[in-house]
């Protein structure tokens, strides 16, 4: 696991970049935190660094289930679990059967449906300090080995925020 410190919405939003630049087509990457923890910042920053561009804007996904973005260096999809009350819903929304087709999956709330997803990268936020509310740890781990090869270069790209 990789622990990170963002002291502000702009490290947020270049942590997510940094990890932009490494991801390849069929990459998934859970976004865990509670409500106003900064997930939807994350994709954010993270759209805007694989080059999503112009109307193919990246807003928050939560009134509707799923958004994709075509115009990256890679096609993005992103989808917020929260509204979905069965693992079922989940298997629908097919995400695992897009990245397959060759695009990178980053999904909100999808800690709780880890079974449906498979492995991926997870990305955690928390906001724990009281006298800095834009102070947010961030939590990086891998389940299955896709990041084996790109583990290193990971540490590398995030040491200016990783926690020693
Ligand atoms: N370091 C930071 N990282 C991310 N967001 C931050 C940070 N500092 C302040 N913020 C603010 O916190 C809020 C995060 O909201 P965001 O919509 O990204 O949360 P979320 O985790 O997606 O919530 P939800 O579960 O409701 O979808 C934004 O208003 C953002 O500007
Ligand atoms: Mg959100």
């Amino acid at each position: 696991m990789i622990e990170l410190r963002a002291s502000d919405l702009g490290d947020t939003h270049a942590i997510a970049g940094a990890i932009a630049g490494l991801v390849r087509p069929r990459d998934l990457i859970v976004l865990i935190g509670e409500m106003g923890a900064g997930k939807t910042a994350f994709a954010t920053g993270f759209a805007t660094a694989l080059g999503v561009h112009g109307d193919d804007h990246v807003s928050s996904p939560t009134f509707t289930l799923m958004h994709s973005y075509t115009s990256g260096r890679i096609p993005l999809h992103h989808a917020d679990l929260y509204r979905l009350a069965t693992l079922a819903e989940v298997a629908d929304l097919g995400i695992r059967e897009l990245l397959d087709m060759g695009a990178v999956g980053l999904v909100e709330w999808g800690d709780v449906a880890s079974d449906v997803l498979g492995d991926g990268m997870s990305v955690t936020l928390v906001a724990d300090d009281d006298d800095d509310e834009d102070a947010r740890m961030i939590f990086v781990a891998v389940d299955g080995h896709a990041w084996d090869s790109r583990w290193e270069l990971l540490k590398n790209v995030l040491r200016n925020w990783t926690l020693r």
